[in-house]
């Protein structure tokens, strides 16, 4: 096995995580969010994040942690859902752009993606770039992350692939098998399909895009995939299931506390429930308490009342003005959109300035 280490975003050595055929770059917190730490510490910001959301007057806790190993999957079986428009015309506008797409990048594009998930829709990209000058994949499931690139190698053999484990909401070193390259390579590109930029508050979504431009810098460009706002019956239907996936996804958050935060939620005693918010443009994702109870938290008692909610996710819906707006503020011109013919999606390519 190797067991190279490297120097994070903070300066710490930590060691590689390795299959047989390629190595996992941990993040600078990769530890924190549980991926290599099981039984975390006090102190372990993760924890103190799920203590302080759980302690508000709206409960709350960071949507990070619904992917682990099984909600990775339970988020794919998502995407597959009829109901659920989000990936299929995301997908659909890649395909039918993929030219297009691929000629704005033009040939030797070094490509980063946040949150690459199964990377379905980069696969498309990867299919029509010219050359690629390498793709590095970021999610923040390692055990997801290895199945994927593993695949990926089999699919693209030239390709280089330098994968990272963190979290793409904290700052995070790329692997420096990337780093040198990637600041000198003229064509550096971001990634962000899956309008997972609508499951951030509008200031923190323009926090993080400021984040994007200070990596590709200049001339750099970023990829962004953002849902449109719509009916919202359709919106309805997408963020709450007929089958029950959505739910089994949301109340896997309580599992996944339960497990490896020495969590007691009883999961059955906790519904799914998705809420359109037509004042702020986004659907709210909530865990609703059927009955009075209490749960143990990192060592805390946390009551519950009967109706009582824990909101675990936003996804914000936007038009198109109102993204280029936000977009502008963190330092991009938008360059091109791409929208389906029904405008239930837009795809933008975005330039830092
Ligand atoms: N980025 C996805 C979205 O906002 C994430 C998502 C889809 C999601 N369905 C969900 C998050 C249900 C929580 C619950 O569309």
């Amino acid at each position: 096995m190797v067991d190279s280490t490297i120097a994070n975003a903070g300066g710490i050595s930590r060691s590689d995580w390795t299959s047989d055929e390629f190595k996992i770059i941990s993040g600078a917190n990769a530890a924190a969010n549980g991926l290599s730490a099981p039984s975390p510490s006090p102190g372990d910001s993760t924890m103190d994040e799920i203590v302080r959301g759980l302690s508000g007057r709206q409960k709350k806790l960071p949507s990070k942690l619904f992917y682990d190993e099984r909600g990775s999957q339970l988020f794919d079986d998502i995407c597959n859902l009829s109901e659920y428009y989000v990936t299929r015309t995301e997908t659909a506008l890649m395909e039918s752009y993929a030219d297009e797409i691929a000629a704005e990048l033009g040939a030797g594009a070094m490509l980063i993606e946040y949150g690459s998930g199964s990377s379905t829709k980069t696969r498309v990209l990867l299919s029509h770039l010219d050359r690629p000058a390498g793709y590095v994949p970021i999610d923040i499931s390692a055990e997801h992350l290895i199945k994927t690139v593993r695949a990926l190698k089999r699919e693209y053999p030239g390709l280089e692939i330098h994968p990272l484990a963190a979290d793409f909401t904290r700052p995070f070193a790329l692997p420096a098998s990337v780093n040198g390259s990637f600041s000198e390579n003229p064509n550096r590109v971001i990634y962000f399909p899956g309008s997972t930029i609508g499951n951030f508050e509008k200031h923190e979504a323009t926090d993080l895009m400021r984040g994007m431009a200070s990596i590709v810098k200049k001339g750099g460009r970023l990829l962004i995939g953002v849902d449109l706002d719509k009916d919202p019956e359709v919106l309805q239907r997408a963020y709450d299931d007929s089958l029950g996936v959505t739910a089994e996804f949301n109340r896997n958050i309580l599992v996944r506390l339960n497990r490896e935060f020495g969590c007691n939620f009883d999961v059955d005693q906790f519904e799914h429930r998705a809420i359109y918010d037509a004042q702020h443009s986004r659907v709210e994702m909530h865990l609703v308490s059927l009955v009075p109870q209490t749960a143990t938290v990192c060592g805390k008692t946390v009551t519950f009342e009967i109706g009582e909610t824990i909101l675990t996710e936003y996804s914000h819906k936007y038009t198109i003005s109102t993204f280029t707006e936000i977009a502008e503020q963190a330092g991009f011109q938008s360059r091109r959109v791409w929208m389906d013919p029904e405008e239930l999606f837009s795809i933008h390519l975005l330039e830092v300035a």
